[in-house]
C-alpha cells in the first residue's frame, strides 16, 4: 500500500518554490512551459561541469566519466519510457528540434502520395514538422479532428487512415487542455495500415507514466525541462527503427546506435541534470513506500503525482465552476479528472486571458495565456486570438495556492465583470 505524496517534503526539494512576491510565496502554476528543478538536478550540472567535464570517447578520466555517465543517463530514460533497451534513447536540444531532425530521416522513405497524419490537439511542434517534411516530398497530410470537448474524433480516425498512410504523430496529452489521448488505439489502428507511430509525450510526461509497450507505438518524444530536469529533449525509437533508418549526420559521427542520431557535441551537463530528475522521481516512488527497482519505484511515483494532482484539480475545476470565472476548455467536469493532466485551460469571463495573467503576475501566480504553440486547437475550438488563461498544476502545488488563484480570480473575474471589460 503506497502512501499518499508528503507535498511539504516535496517541497522542500525545490529552493525556487520558496520565491517571494510583494511578501507573499509565489505560485508556479506555469509548469506547463517548464518546471522547477529539486536541488540535485542544479547539483548534477555543477558537478558535472566542474569535476567531470570532457568531450566522450576519450581513455582520460573526465572524458571516461563523461561516457559512463551518458550511459547511466541512457539506463535511467530506458527505464522512464518503459523501453528494452538503453540504445534506444536518443539526446538533442529538445523536443522540436528532435522531431525536426526525425522526420527529415523519415521522409527520405516516402514519396509523393503518401499520407502523414497529425491531430488537431497537438502542440504544433507535433505538426509542422510532420507538414514541412511531407511538403519537400510530396506527401499530404491529414488531420483528426477534435471534438468540442478536446477529446480526438476517433471515428473520424478511421476514416482518415488507409494504405498510404506512412506515420500518424500524437500527443499523448493536450499542453493546452490537458486532455489524455488514447494512443494505444490509435497506434493499434495506424499499424493495421503499416504506419509509424510517434507521440509527443512532452505534456504528459510530468503528469503520468510513459509505458512505450502498453502505448504500442514506434516513437516517442519528451523534454526534461518540463518534469524537473534541465533543458534537454529526449527522444525514444524502436530500436530497428534506429538502426535501419538513414540518419542525417557527419561522417566521422558513429555509424551505429543511438549516438548515430545525436548531431555534433551533445549537451552533456543537461544529460547529468536529467539523470538527476529521472532519479529524483524514482526517489519519489520510494518515498512513497516502494523499493523496487527504478521502474517499480517510477510506477509508484507517477501513481502518487496523478492521485494528488487529481485531487487538486477537482477543487479546482470545483471552485472555478463555482465562481462562474469562465468557460474550462475541455474536460470540465471534476468527476473525469483520471481522463486528463492537471493543465487547466480557461477563457475568463469578462477580461482577455493576457490581461488576467498580468493581473495574477502581480499577486504573485504565475501562469500562461494565449495559444500556448496549441495552433490547431486553439483555431478548431474559435479560440484565438487571445487564446486561453492555462493554469498548470505540477505535483508541488499544494491546495493552498490552489485557494490564492480562486480568491485572486474572484476578485478579478468579478472586478472586470463590474468594469464590463
Ligand atoms: C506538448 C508539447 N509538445 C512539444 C513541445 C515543444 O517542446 P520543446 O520545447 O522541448 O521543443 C512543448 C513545449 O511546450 C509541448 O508542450
Amino acid at each position: 500500500m503506497l502512501r499518499p505524496l508528503d507535498t511539504q517534503s516535496v517541497r522542500r526539494h525545490f529552493p525556487g518554490l520558496s520565491r517571494k512576491i510583494a511578501g507573499a510565496e509565489a505560485v508556479f502554476f506555469d509548469g506547463p512551459a517548464g518546471s522547477q528543478v529539486p536541488t540535485r538536478v542544479a547539483a548534477a550540472v555543477s558537478d558535472y561541469l566542474l569535476h567531470h567535464n570532457a568531450n566522450h570517447g576519450g581513455p582520460f578520466a573526465t572524458s571516461v566519466e563523461t561516457d559512463a555517465m551518458v550511459d547511466a543517463a541512457r539506463a535511467a530514460f530506458a527505464d522512464f519510457f518503459g523501453a528494452s533497451t538503453p540504445d534506444e534513447i536518443v539526446f538533442g536540444a529538445n523536443m522540436t528540434t528532435l522531431t525536426f531532425h526525425l522526420a527529415r530521416a523519415l521522409a527520405r522513405t516516402w514519396k509523393p502520395g503518401d499520407v502523414l497524419v497529425v491531430t488537431d490537439s497537438d502542440h504544433d511542434a507535433n505538426v509542422t514538422p510532420w507538414v514541412l517534411a511531407a511538403r519537400d516530398v510530396g506527401a499530404s497530410v491529414r488531420r483528426v479532428p477534435v471534438r468540442s470537448d478536446t477529446t480526438l474524433d476517433l471515428d473520424a480516425l478511421d476514416a482518415l487512415l488507409d494504405d498510404r498512410t506512412r506515420l500518424v504523430a500524437v500527443g499523448a496529452a493536450s499542453n493546452l487542455s490537458g486532455t489524455i489521448h488514447d494512443v494505444r488505439t490509435i497506434a493499434d489502428r495506424a499499424h493495421r495500415h503499416g504506419a509509424l507511430v510517434f507521440v509527443d509525450a512532452v505534456h504528459f510526461a510530468a503528469h503520468c507514466r510513459i509505458d512505450v509497450g502498453a502505448w504500442n507505438c514506434d516513437f516517442v518524444a519528451c523534454s526534461a525541462y518540463k518534469f524537473f530536469g534541465p533543458h534537454l529533449g529526449v527522444l525514444w525509437g524502436r530500436q530497428e527503427l534506429l538502426l535501419n533508418l538513414e540518419a542525417y549526420k557527419v561522417r566521422p559521427a558513429p555509424a551505429h546506435g543511438p549516438e548515430k542520431w545525436q548531431t555534433g557535441t551533445a549537451a552533456f551537463e543537461t544529460i547529468a541534470g536529467a539523470l538527476a530528475a529521472v532519479d529524483y522521481l524514482a526517489d519519489l516512488g520510494s518515498a512513497v513506500g516502494s523499493h523496487g527497482n527504478r521502474r517499480t519505484r517510477l510506477d509508484a511515483a507517477f501513481a502518487a503525482i496523478a492521485q494528488h494532482e487529481q485531487l487538486l484539480t477537482t477543487r479546482l475545476l470545483l471552485g472555478l465552476r463555482s465562481l462562474g470565472a469562465g468557460e474550462v476548455i475541455g474536460l470540465a467536469d471534476p468527476t473525469q479528472v483520471a481522463r486528463r493532466c492537471a493543465t487547466v485551460a480557461l477563457v475568463p469571463r469578462g477580461i482577455e486571458p493576457l490581461r488576467l495573467q498580468r493581473a495574477l503576475a502581480e499577486r504573485g501566480i504565475f501562469a500562461w495565456a494565449g495559444h500556448s504553440y496549441a495552433l490547431a486547437l486553439c483555431e478548431s475550438l474559435g479560440l484565438l486570438p487571445h487564446g486561453v488563461l492555462r493554469v498548470g498544476l505540477l505535483h508541488y502545488a499544494t491546495a493552498g495556492e490552489v485557494d490564492r488563484l480562486l480568491e485572486a480570480l474572484a476578485q478579478l473575474v468579478a472586478c472586470a465583470g463590474t468594469r464590463g471589460a
